[in-house]
């Protein structure tokens, strides 16, 4: 059985409606899914995890919340992530995305294998944004 973590940190709540939706697609195969706040997660919930689902909106100018997800992110640098493959997903609002592509750069550039391109919703998802985000957990579950 594999093991899936989505790690997410959600302001008004976007982010974490993707979070839940992308939880749910992942459960596919009945691998081991389990949601994190980044503010309740730990290096080692990466570690030991085979897949990994990262939510964050873009924040400040078109870059991940400050507080928790960007340190959280940072100290990622030295895990080694040969062998397992990510997914990137997040809400926004005024922006074209950048703060997405910088980070599925910036994850690739620590050696992660992106599943998709980074899913961005714009605000609150709606349902077909919901089906967007269940696919894009079953397939990091099938991947
Ligand atoms: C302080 C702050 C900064 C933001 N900066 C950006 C930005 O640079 N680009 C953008 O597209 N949206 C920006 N947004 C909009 C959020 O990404 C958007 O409201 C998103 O839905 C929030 O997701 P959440 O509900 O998961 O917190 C910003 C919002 C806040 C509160």
């Amino acid at each position: 059985m594999k093991k899936i973590a989505v790690i997410y940190w959600s302001g008004t709540g976007n982010t974490e409606i993707m979070a839940e939706a992308i939880g749910d697609g992942a459960k596919v195969n009945g691998d081991s899914v389990k949601l994190i706040r980044v503010e309740d997660a730990t290096k080692e919930d990466v570690i030991n995890s085979d897949l990994i689902a990262f939510g964050c909106p873009s924040m400040g100018n078109e870059v991940l919340e400050e507080e928790f997800m960007e340190p959280f992110i940072e100290s990622l640098e030295d895990v080694d992530f040969s062998g397992k493959t990510i997914a990137l997903f997040g809400s926004y609002d005024w922006g074209d995305g950048e703060w997405m592509r910088d980070w599925e750069e910036r994850m690739e550039n620590y050696g992660a294998k992106l599943v998709d391109e980074g899913l961005i919703i714009r605000l609150t998802p709606e349902d077909e944004d919901i089906e967007k985000c269940k696919e894009l957990g079953k397939k990091l579950a099938n991947s």
